[in-house]
């Protein structure tokens, strides 16, 4: 054996036969969700069917926000120079940091951190969260995860708190966030709502997600929405305009139903 040998625990490629962390990829097809998939590939375990449909649904909720975002904006951006698709969206993604879905990594911190608090000291979840919040206050620190430019109650977060109370997997994340939000208000009196990235923070944290992989989740989601971008650029715009980043309105289709 050479000393070039390493090994890997993801897949197993032998031919004709293809096994994701033990599970044939042929069998995986059509008999478990695309989200059940991807929390296999990163954990080693293949989740109920409860989890792939909440883990859909935080892929679902942040697959595109308008064109003012910068990875969308950067995007475009590249586009219009003529880029390729591979280059443009890697623009997109490359604007994907601290202050643009960065926030999932920064809000998981402190709720674990928060957890790990208060397992060690027996204080409830809510007078934890109070010590956070005059701590924060103390350092005028942001808490990643609470306030929006534009949503007041974001649809997307109260949907994905529903959808995870109702599967029974909203755990001590969520409740700590949401004692986090409330003890802010009770303390400024100005009302923060929990953000998309917040709610996604919070059920990743429930779902024992690592953290370090935070990031990945809002750019598994948004690439979609960024290839689209992508392409009305190349296909409707001429290239190298000058891209206002708000002055824009939507011409898509009006609003609609789901069918069924
Ligand atoms: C998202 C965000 C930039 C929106 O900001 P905004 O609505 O434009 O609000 P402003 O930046 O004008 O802040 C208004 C006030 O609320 C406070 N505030 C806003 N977000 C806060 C937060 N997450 N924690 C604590 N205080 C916050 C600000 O300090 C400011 O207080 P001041 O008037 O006493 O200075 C902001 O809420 C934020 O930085 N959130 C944390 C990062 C985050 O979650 N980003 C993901 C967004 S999807």
């Amino acid at each position: 054996m050479s000393n070039l040998h390493w090994t890997t625990g993801i897949t197993n490629v032998k031919a004709n036969e293809l096994r994701l962390r033990g599970y044939r990829v042929d069998e995986l097809m059509g008999n478990v969700s695309f989200g059940q998939v991807v929390y296999l590939a990163l954990t080693g375990d293949l989740p109920s069917a409860n989890v792939g449909k909440l883990m859909d649904a935080m892929l679902v909720c942040s697959i595109d926000h308008g064109a003012t975002p910068p990875s969308a904006l950067a995007a475009r951006t590249a586009a219009s120079t003529g880029a390729p698709l591979n280059a443009a969206i890697a623009a997109g993604i490359l604007s994907i940091n601290e202050f643009h879905g960065g926030a999932i990594h920064g809000c998981m911190g402190i709720l674990q951190d928060g957890l790990e608090r208060a397992a060690a000291s027996g204080k409830s979840i809510p007078e934890t969260a109070a010590e956070m919040i005059d701590e924060f206050r103390a350092e005028k620190k942001r808490i990643p995860g609470l306030g929006h430019r534009i949503h007041t109650d974001d649809p997307r977060t109260r949907r994905l708190f529903a959808l995870a109370e109702e599967l029974e997997l909203a755990g001590e994340g969520v409740s700590l966030l949401k004692a986090l939000a409330a003890e802010l208000m009770e303390k400024t009196g100005r009302s923060l709502p929990i953000n998309v990235d917040g709610a996604i923070a919070a059920l990743l944290v429930d779902l024992k997600m690592p953290r370090e992989l935070a990031n990945g989740f809002f750019i598994m989601a948004r690439v979609p929405g960024l290839m689209a971008h992508i392409h009305e650029e190349k296909s409707r715009m001429r290239p190298m305009r000058r891209i206002h980043p708000t002055d824009h309105e939507y011409d898509g289709p009006p609003d609609r139903q789901i069918p069924g």
